[in-house]
């Protein structure tokens, strides 16, 4: 996550991208359209293709970067699905960047539930127009093997079998219906003291529901497998993770990509926040970027 303000490793991003031809770029992910904003604010010639699945994000990125008028093209969906929406290749795209995870603006609203310090719905879907599954619906229905299996896979949760023993039992009485009822079980079991410095224990249970629930890895192999034949010789991908397991999967394919002799890595790889960024913004001290040149 992060703040418009705050676009994470900006710099980097703009190295990378504004190295290309600058004829169209594509922000996957343009959340408020704080990395948008700067790529076009740097390459007056360029246009953008603004993506996101989130279309309250999406109309407030419309907001935010109404200055540059018909340079910019946006477009509510997966980003998964950009080599089936957009001819990538024929359109002359030199530039992609994906900057998952969540927006301050989705973490700081209570009503959608990301954020275990605020008291909302337990809701978590980043697109709420398709109509998928509620971290709620999870937490009601799921076996207690599988919710142990998502807090540990994707929380690294101490104790992923006790919280999932314990979700359990307690949707026997009532249904999980709220962030805060969620925090409190954890707070219960972790016998939460809040101590200066230290991250709330439910962080860690909010992130794994939120990947689970947006399917946040699914599928992104085989879209960075497809990049090369949908893009132009020399065009960019700048992929900025916040997750081990999701870094884990883009620094595989790029390897693969590397191998076959399709794409070749960008240096620094991968490339970290200075320390100056993250003393500013410490929602991007878990920041990795990757980069790869199609070949
Ligand atoms: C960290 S924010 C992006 C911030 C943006 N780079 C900026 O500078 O303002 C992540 C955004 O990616 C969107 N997102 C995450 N996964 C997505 C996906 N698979 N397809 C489309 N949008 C996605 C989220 O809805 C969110 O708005």
């Amino acid at each position: 996550m992060n703040s418009p303000h705050y676009p994470v490793m900006n710099r980097e991003v703009l190295a990378l991208l504004a190295g290309t031809r600058k004829k169209l770029f594509v922000d996957c992910t343009v959340g408020l359209g704080g990395h948008a904003r700067i790529l076009l604010g740097a390459c007056p010639a360029a246009r953008l293709i603004a993506i996101d699945q989130d279309r309250e994000s999406l109309a407030r990125a419309r907001e935010n970067l109404r200055e540059f008028g018909r340079r910019v093209q946006f477009h509510p969906g997966n980003y998964l699905s950009l080599f089936e929406d957009f001819a990538c290749r024929r359109l002359g795209v030199s530039g992609i960047l994906v900057d998952p995870g969540i927006s301050t603006l989705q973490l700081k609203s209570a009503q959608r539930g990301f954020s275990h310090s605020l008291d909302g719905p337990l809701d978590m879907r980043k697109d709420t127009a398709s109509g998928g599954p509620t971290a709620a619906d999870v937490l009601n229905t799921f076996p207690e093997a599988e919710l142990a299996g998502i807090f540990s896979r994707f929380g690294e949760v101490p104790g992923a079998g006790r919280l999932a023993k314990a979700v359990i039992e307690k949707r026997l009485f009532a249904p999980w219906s709220s962030t805060a009822q969620l925090r409190r079980l954890v707070e219960e079991i972790t016998r939460w003291r809040p101590r200066p410095g230290q991250v709330h224990p439910a962080a860690r249970v909010f992130q794994a529901l939120r990947i689970f629930v947006n399917r946040e890895f699914e599928g992104l192999d085989a879209w960075l497998q497809k990049a090369p034949a949908n893009l132009l010789p020399g065009s960019r991908l700048v992929f900025l993770t916040y997750h081990s397991l999701e870094d884990r999967i883009v620094k595989r394919a790029c390897q693969q990509l590397q191998r076959l002799g399709l794409a070749v890595p960008l240096k620094p790889f991968p490339a970290f926040p200075r320390p100056d960024e993250i003393a500013e913004n410490l929602a991007s001290r878990s920041a990795k970027l990757r980069a790869l040149e199609v070949a």
